[in-house]
């Protein structure tokens, strides 16, 4: 539980992630600060101002290691530097320091699956023999039939059909085949190599020591795979391979893997305040406390509402599951609506429920209508109402613009590898990556000077922040009124449900009378006596229309 006892300096707090509100940026589509189409870290530096504004406790950082970008920097090359495309150590601890100036703190994005084919372990082990120290920090193996034509198993990655790959597509010469849960260029470790684990503590005091004050871990349940021979085939069920019940699986979520997070965990609590982690582990929701203990990484995504519909019964039922799940091991909720790897909710919120949103993205956005209007309305509602419930929040950049997913990426420009190398049949995602837009008025919207790497469309003007900044009614001027607001209200992780007689109408109250009311899609309805604090679009004759969240105090 939140501590109620002697106030504390924030930077002591040992508890202020619990519930902090983290502000995902993704580096290369935030600001660029010289002119080549890609957003750096100067770019982040520049605009401390804005993060201020917002209200946010912390940033979390997507990849800026070098890397070839195959898998826009979830493929790196070298964990204890900056791609000199996004610039420099000396830039990082600038912004480290600025950033902890303005009083905000920072995650980092540690990808411990894998790697980059262009990673110097990975060259060293392709041009090494089977068997060899190189090749052991891989998953090397030989191939089936008569002459090892044959990938090892029938496993499939989740950017390419197989799970292998021959070594020649990468100058292998010894006919043997690599394991990649991801892109054949994100080669996975072998984590049972005692050595990659040390090599990966080392990565991360080498962060932690730079002042970083939290860590995002990618693909948290891979790791560890199953590899006793014989390899257990893939089963018709995928809970088998990778979402198992019973921390049993082939290719991840494997009991194994919580022996590493304790050695993490070990070094984390040698700081002051400990280092925290979030994990992002796809895993079935009973398996989710696992990741989150406080002996493991203490707090772990929980994405489901990134997939419920906008629903009444459904908002309530993720809520109550959500936090009983936070109870088994005292972690906190960590609520979200939109990431890097989604299409951004304004837009799925804006279209009719009965949309495949996949063919529809398919279909460049034009399979059905997009009411961009409302998507955004209830893209309000829905922020507000998470922002309001016990537990941490993530956020992500461009969402505080209730900004639309791009769905017409020409094909030439795509660059996600869940589009090109999945056989084209999902268009990727990009669309919510495109760099964000500050300046209406100015070329590529204010980002760069010059093209930006992914196509900015035309109607991103009218969400540009200098069109939003200081208009009452934006998104934007909502987002900071309602991340204030937040600062003020926080309070003990409780909340009590309240019946409203309205099978469209949620209410929850917090334990310091922080009352929250969201209606989905009813007619008006009366909002009970209380000082209206504030609203997800405005509010007349007290009475709170669909599409719409009100904060009250009472
Ligand atoms: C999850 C990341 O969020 C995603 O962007 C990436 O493609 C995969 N992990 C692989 O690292
Ligand atoms: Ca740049």
């Amino acid at each position: 539980m939140q501590s109620t006892g002697q106030p504390v300096s924030r930077y002591q707090d040992k508890n202020w992630w619990r519930q902090a509100v983290v502000y995902q940026i993704y580096p290369r589509s935030f600001v660029d600060s010289n002119a080549d189409g890609i957003g750096d870290l100067k770019g982040i530096t520049s605009r401390i101002d804005y993060l201020k504004s917002l209200n946010i406790d912390a940033v979390w950082l997507s990849p800026f290691y070098p890397s070839p970008l195959v898998d826009g920097g979830y493929d790196v090359s070298d964990y204890r530097d900056v791609d000199p495309k996004l610039g420099t150590l000396a830039d990082f601890d600038e912004m480290l320091a600025a950033l902890h100036k303005a009083g905000i703190r920072i995650f980092v994005d540690i990808v411990p699956n894998h790697c980059s084919y262009l990673h110097q372990w990975f060259q060293d082990a392709i041009t090494s023999l089977p068997n060899s120290l190189e090749r052991n920090r891989f998953i090397f193996r030989n191939g089936r039939g008569e002459n090892g034509e044959l990938p090892p198993t029938d496993w499939v990655s989740h950017f390419a059909p197989s799970a292998w790959t021959h070594e020649s597509t990468f100058g292998g010469k010894h006919n043997q085949w690599f394991l990649h849960y991801f892109a054949p260029e994100q080669p996975d470790w072998n984590w049972d190599n005692p050595e990659i684990e040390e090599d990966f503590l080392k990565t991360l005091k080498f962060w932690a020591d730079r002042g970083v004050d939290g860590f995002r871990i990618d693909v948290a349940h891979g790791l560890k795979k199953d590899l006793s021979e014989p390899f257990r085939m893939r089963n018709t069920l995928e809970h088998e391979v990778d979402r198992p019940a019973d921390g049993n699986g082939i290719l991840a979520d494997r009991n194994e893997v919580f022996d590493v997070y304790r050695k993490w965990r070990k070094l984390f609590n040698q700081y002051d305040p400990p280092k925290v982690a979030v994990a992002e582990a796809n895993v079935l929701p009973e398996r989710v406390p696992l990741y989150a203990s406080e002996e493991t990484l203490g707090q772990c995504f929980d994405f489901r509402f990134i997939f419920i519909p906008f629903t009444a019964r459904s908002y309530k039922e993720s809520v109550a599951e959500a936090i009983e799940l936070a109870k088994v091991n005292g972690s906190s909720c960590t609520w979200c609506l939109s990431n890097h790897d989604q299409i951004r909710h304004a837009t799925k919120l804006g279209l009719d429920k009965s949309v495949d949103r996949k063919l529809w993205m398919l279909s460049d956005g034009t399979s059905a209508p997009l009411d961009k209007e409302s998507g955004t309305r209830r893209a309000l509602a829905a922020t507000l109402f998470i922002l309001a419930l016990p537990g941490s929040t993530y956020l992500y950049q461009g969402e505080e613009l209730g900004l639309h997913e791009v769905t017409d990426i020409p094909e030439s420009m795509i660059q996600d590898p869940q589009y090109l190398k999945n056989l084209k049949v999902d268009k990727g995602r990009d669309g919510s990556r495109v760099p964000l837009p500050w300046n209406a008025q100015a070329d590529y919207f204010g980002f760069s000077t010059g093209a930006s790497h992914l196509p900015q469309p035309a109607w991103f003007k009218d969400y540009a922040v200098n069109v939003q900044s200081g208009k009452a009614e934006s998104a934007l001027s909502t987002y900071q009124r309602a991340l204030q607001k937040r600062k003020e209200l926080i309070c003990e992780e409780l909340i009590t449900w309240h019946e409203t007689g309205n099978a469209e109408v949620l209410h929850f109250s917090r334990p310091n009378g922080w009352n929250c009311l969201i209606n989905f899609e009813g007619s008006d309805y009366l909002i009970p006596q209380g000082e209206i604090l504030l609203s997800s679009a405005p509010i007349t004759d007290g009475r709170l229309p669909a599409g719409t969240t009100v904060w009250i105090k009472r």
